[in-house]
């Protein structure tokens, strides 16, 4: 009787110090500890270990095929993993991608998959969190950052040209509310003044207190809106540093990331 008492205090009292780490999104950090990852029996990720801290940009840099969508997609449960992956101190490795989501995790996958047939207001709609009492994020704030997107709010979104759709999933997947958000190469294909729109539109979210994962080939607005880089290369972390210290570090470029 007693051993039932004490299991239940300690159940209770685990479930509060776990509800006391999470409930700040200030204080939710992203850590991977020496995480692996597979696509059947290939090998891809060999003890990958970082971090993203609240409310920082982190740029995740590296060549076609260095495993970077592998490791957001191992973060957000869709690739197979092992190791530690853990967001405010829950592990996540394990979850399905909508319990990830749930817990405040945002993802843009490179793809940029809208929903083709519906209108650019009902996408949105779509990435609505269910359930969110004091949401951060609203259509009008939505609308604000991205213009274009109030003037084609009922046109279909297959027809958006590219720019237009990466600022839709970019949307769609904030009006989730998440702390964090990892987006994979958001710029790719885009012209430079829409780079230039897709680099402020990050520079808001940390303004806001969102923590921000980018995936990125372009070093110049890695560079300028980071606070801290890693570089990927053959599934492994090979750098860690700030942009300065990047900019300054040639073998690494030119080994690394330089094509
Ligand atoms: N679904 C898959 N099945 C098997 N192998 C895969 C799969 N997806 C990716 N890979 C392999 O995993 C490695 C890492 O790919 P990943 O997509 O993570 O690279 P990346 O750094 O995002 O590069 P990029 O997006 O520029 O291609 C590559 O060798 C790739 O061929
Ligand atoms: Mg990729």
């Amino acid at each position: 009787m007693s051993s039932t008492t004490t299991t239940t205090t300690t159940t209770t009292a685990k479930a509060a110090a776990a509800t006391t780490t999470t409930s700040s999104p200030a204080g939710r950090i992203l850590k991977l500890d020496n995480v692996h990852a597979f696509y059947g029996k290939s090998h891809i990720l060999h003890g990958v270990t970082m971090e993203v801290r609240p409310g920082e940009i982190v740029s995740l840099l590296g060549r076609n095929g260095s495993g970077r969508s592998t490791t957001v997609k191992t973060i957000m449960g869709q690739v197979d993993g092992h190791g530690t992956i853990q967001f405010g101190g829950k592990a996540l490795l394990g979850l399905k991608a909508y319990e990830i989501a749930h817990l405040g995790v945002g993802y843009v996958p490179e793809n940029r998959d809208i929903f083709a047939k519906l209108t650019v207001h009902q996408n949105l709609l779509l990435g609505q969190k269910h359930g969110a009492k004091n949401p951060r994020w609203n259509f009008d704030d939505m609308y604000r950052l991205f213009p274009r997107l109030l003037e084609r709010q009922h046109t279909e979104a297959g027809v958006l040209s590219g720019g237009e759709q990466q600022m839709l999933t970019l949307c769609r997947t904030l009006m989730g509310d998440p702390d964090l958000i990892m987006i994979d190469e958001p710029t790719e294909g885009l012209a430079p003044k829409i780079v230039e729109l897709v680099a402020e539109y990050l520079k808001e979210l940390k303004r806001r207190g969102i923590a921000v994962l980018l995936v990125e080939q372009k070093l110049a607005i890695a560079m300028e809106i980071s606070q801290r880089c890693y570089v990927m290369g053959h599934g492994r972390i090979v750098f860690e540093g700030t942009p300065a210290e990047l900019r300054a570090n040639s073998y690494i470029r030119k080994e690394w990331l330089e094509v």
